[in-house]
């Protein structure tokens, strides 16, 4: 006989979602207000997958998005989302050109192969090329140089990308096309980067090598410390976030803008979102305060329309109705949370949202009759809650968490000995006035009458993104274990809840000890 998993005795306390949420629907509840209840398993944390699907086209490794603040992300953090499997969204503070080139930055960062190398002809002036890296602020300065044709007439090496060099024209400094190292596409086979890993093993010092066709037109470049970091990446256990182009997934956010009549600025949305799309952008969040609004809502039908394709990333609501709101105006995924965020003040100031775990109890409802997803946005302090956050949601959105990390803008300052960088709500009044006003209702440039609904904060300097993620992954891997979940499918069907005590929050956290050093 098998032995018992599971007891009708546990019944009464631990209860799945759609019995427990409703048994206390007259109380808003967050992540510290519940416990999560073990369960039977044969499941391994580090054997756990953390898969999740966000719209037909986006896949993330792991659950965790960057959340799009002035303060969180931009390419650097968008980056290291990405190769850790995750996703950035790179804020809309900044001239639409800027965040432009900030999502360029993450989709050229690590190719396979560059299919399209940025080239110089024979007929500049090495000053013309060190204008266009300073202009585009390229981290790289060696480009191939083709002719009016296309065809590769040499190298130009970054030893001579020199200000020394500056009234040499490129066509005295190249490197000629007979010592250039080249492949055909034909050449390449199936598997690129085996082909160009061993080709860099027999080639001493070669660390570029050019893609051409038979009649030496360039089509591409690979690099070695390109091909030595995805080499690296296969053998991870979660790989890093690509589209099907080997490029890094990056999103934007976008606002909802207005014109000077007050009206929805329909041509400047569209017009922002094409550029942004022919970066190569993955996903556009409509990001604002409050998502379940006439403006929102047709600035994502206006994109849904033009963009049959591009996931959609919509909020924020705490409500079912406005899950299914967005949902019929063409969101993918819906953000949920309105005042859990560390820097936010909105519940304060407005009196207005709902506690995390409520929240997203019941529009995830709404989410799966409309078969979009959850996002658990604001509010996310350790793993734990990021566990509790995925039995209702598909992906976790994330800023403070980060804000600390090398990878977030911003300089790090010292205070008395100790190291901060700063974390700003987006509704403060320093970012309101930077841009981010349209996301909570203002005018562009409010002035000394607006309510801010966030606050300008300091955040301890705690590393890189990827310490801080192998911290969560394990915290969330851990309770897939107890669970008994293998992934985050399982995770969400095999949940079970019961409410803690104030004195219960005192028990989960270290008490009755002097504490020598933290969990991480
Ligand atoms: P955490 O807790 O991760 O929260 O720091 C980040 C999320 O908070 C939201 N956000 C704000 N909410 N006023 C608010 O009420 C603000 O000024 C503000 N700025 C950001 C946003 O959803 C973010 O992802």
């Amino acid at each position: 006989m098998a032995a018992t998993r599971n007891s009708i005795l546990d019944d009464p306390f631990y209860q799945p979602a759609d019995e427990f949420f409703p048994a206390n629907n007259k109380i808003g509840l967050t992540f510290d207000d519940i416990t999560l209840a073990t369960l039977y398993s044969e499941i391994l944390p580090r054997d756990t997958q953390l898969d999740t699907q966000l719209a037909e086209n986006l896949r993330l490794h792991i659950p965790v998005i960057s959340s799009d603040m002035d303060t969180v992300t931009e390419s650097r953090m968008a980056i290291a989302m990405a190769l850790n499997g995750g996703l950035g969204l790179i804020h809309y503070n900044m001239p639409e050109r800027q965040q432009l080139s900030e999502v360029s930055r993450v989709k050229n960062h690590v190719h396979g192969l560059i299919q399209e190398p940025i080239q110089v002809s024979p007929e500049q002036f090495i000053a013309d090329v060190l204008a266009i890296i300073e202009e585009k602020k390229f981290g790289f300065s060696t480009f191939p140089v083709v002719d009016a044709k296309g065809k590769l007439v040499g190298l130009l090496s970054g030893h001579v990308v020199k200000p020394r060099y500056a009234g040499k024209k490129v066509s005295e400094a190249l490197t000629p096309r007979a010592q250039v190292h080249t492949i055909t596409k034909k050449e390449l086979g199936r598997d690129p980067i085996a082909r160009a890993d061993k080709f860099f093993t027999e080639h001493i010092g070669i660390h570029k090598l050019l893609v051409v066709d038979d009649d030496d037109h360039l089509h591409g470049l690979i690099t070695m410390s390109d091909v030595e970091r995805i080499t690296q990446e296969r053998k991870a256990q979660f790989k890093p976030a690509r589209d099907e182009r080997h490029h890094l997934i990056c999103g934007a956010a976008v606002s909802a803008t207005r014109n000077a009549f007050g009206e929805l600025d329909r041509e400047r949305i569209l017009n922002h979102v094409s550029a942004l799309v022919e970066r190569g952008v993955d996903v556009v969040a409509v990001s604002t305060a409050h998502g379940h609004s006439k403006g929102v809502g047709d600035t994502v039908s206006v994109l849904r329309d033009a963009f049959p394709k591009l996931p959609i990333i919509a909020g924020n609501v705490t409500s079912a109705a406005g899950v299914e709101y967005l949902a019929d105006c063409g969101a993918n995924a819906i953000k949920v949370g309105q005042g859990p965020g560390s820097i936010c003040t909105t519940r304060i100031v407005a009196g207005v949202g709902i506690p995390q775990m409520t929240a997203l109890y019941v529009t995830s409802r709404a989410a799966a009759k409309k078969k979009v997803a959850i996002l658990a946005d604001g509010g996310i302090t350790k793993s734990g809650d990021i566990v509790k956050a995925l039995t209702l949601s598909q992906a976790v959105i994330c800023g403070g968490i980060f804000a600390g990390c090398n990878e977030a803008p911003g300089d790090i300052v010292e205070i008395s000995g100790k190291l901060y960088k700063e974390y700003r709500g987006m509704g403060s009044l320093a970012a309101m006035k930077a841009g981010s006003a349209a996301r909570y209702g203002h005018e562009k440039n409010p002035a000394q009458k607006v309510a801010p609904e966030g606050v300008e904060a300091l955040k301890e300097a705690c590393g890189s993104v990827d310490r801080v993620l192998a911290q969560l992954i394990g915290g969330i891997q851990s309770g897939m274990g107890y669970l008994g979940a293998a992934n985050l499918g399982q995770l969400y069907t095999k949940a079970r809840y019961i409410r803690v005590s104030p004195a219960g929050q005192r028990e989960a956290a270290p008490h009755d000890v002097v504490e020598l050093k933290t969990g991480n």
